[in-house]
């Protein structure tokens, strides 16, 4: 029987504006069919306004899972029942779940995140870890990398957002956290110690395919380099690190990852992510042509 045809078909779906490029729907779809699950998952293009009414829609039709992007992650708070207390620290959600009535949030962008360094042996707890962006990105990435163990910098191009992240991140796990501007003698500086960089902000990301962050005098071998870019899945940032013989992590797994643990708190079954990565892949390749 596929998803669908039956009167207790869960619903699943991405609310967010724009929506139309968003590949959520091919990931969880992909892994709904091969899981035998009956479920379906729908984009919505929910406007700043309505908002309110989506969330009351959520109830009303009793639709099990939602996941919440651009730009309704942090107005979508007061809206829930219940948030957990990593998505209440980063103050951002990207998932919600409707537990008979009782809407819980949680960010499983931080989660994602952590996954994605985990499966390949990159430990992060007592690195130093250099940030760039003070983004909502930047916000999920640093709370879990400081609440793992890792000693956090962060640098961004407005100057007071990375103070204000840092301030944020000090407050609320109890230990410092720098914040510098984005600038090539700061880089210099913090790269010269770190063991991982992760780039947060949209630099590089397309149609600016040309640009990075970062430039290349300044990559090492050793360093531990993160983009959570994924269009294009190979950055300026990602070559030129591979190419000074630094290790290198792609942005298409932190998104697998994400939809993954969505996929597992709203089924309870293990997600296929080698499937859903293959289907974000395959997507980004034909984009890419
Ligand atoms: P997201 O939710 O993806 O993090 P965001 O909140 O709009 O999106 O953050 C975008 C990040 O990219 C910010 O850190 C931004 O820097 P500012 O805070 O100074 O705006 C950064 N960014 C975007 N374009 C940039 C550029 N050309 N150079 C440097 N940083 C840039």
């Amino acid at each position: 029987m596929s998803a669908g045809m039956l009167g207790k078909t869960g619903l699943c779906g991405v609310i967010g504006d724009p929506i139309e490029h968003t590949m959520s729907p091919a990931i969880h779809n992909a892994a709904f069919t091969r899981m035998g699950l009956d479920y379906v998952y729908v984009p919505f293009l929910v406007k700043k306004e309505g908002l309110g009414k989506a969330i009351d829609g959520m109830r009303a039709l009793n639709i099990r899972g939602l996941n919440v992007t651009i730009p309704h992650k942090v107005a979508v708070i007061p809206l829930l029942d219940e948030l957990d207390p990593l998505a209440e620290k980063i103050g951002a959600v990207n998932t919600i779940t409707n537990d008979g009535g009782v809407l819980k949030g949680t960010n499983t962008d931080a989660g994602g995140f952590l996954q994605t360094l985990l499966e390949r042996g990159i430990e992060p707890e007592g690195k130093k870890v250099v940030i760039l962006g003070a983004g909502g990105a930047a916000r999920a990435v640093s709370f879990i990398l400081a609440e793992r163990g890792a000693h956090l910098v962060i640098l961004n191009r407005r100057l007071e957002r990375a103070k204000e992240l840092a301030g944020r991140l000090s407050a609320t796990l109890n230990k410092g956290v720098k914040a510098l501007e984005l600038v090539a003698d700061n880089l210099a500086q913090v790269l010269g110690e770190a063991d991982i960089l992760v780039n947060t902000t949209s630099v590089g990301m397309n149609p600016n395919i040309n640009e990075t962050p970062v430039p290349s005098s300044l990559l090492k071998p050793g360093l531990v380099v993160v983009d959570i870019v994924y269009k294009p899945i190979r950055t300026r940032l990602l070559r030129e690190a591979e190419a000074v013989g630094a290790k290198t992590v792609d942005g298409v797994d932190m998104f697998v990852w994400q939809g993954a643990l969505a996929f597992e708190i709203w089924t309870g079954a293990r997600a296929p992510v080698e499937l859903m990565r293959a289907e974000v892949v395959r997507q980004l390749k034909s984009h890419e042509k």
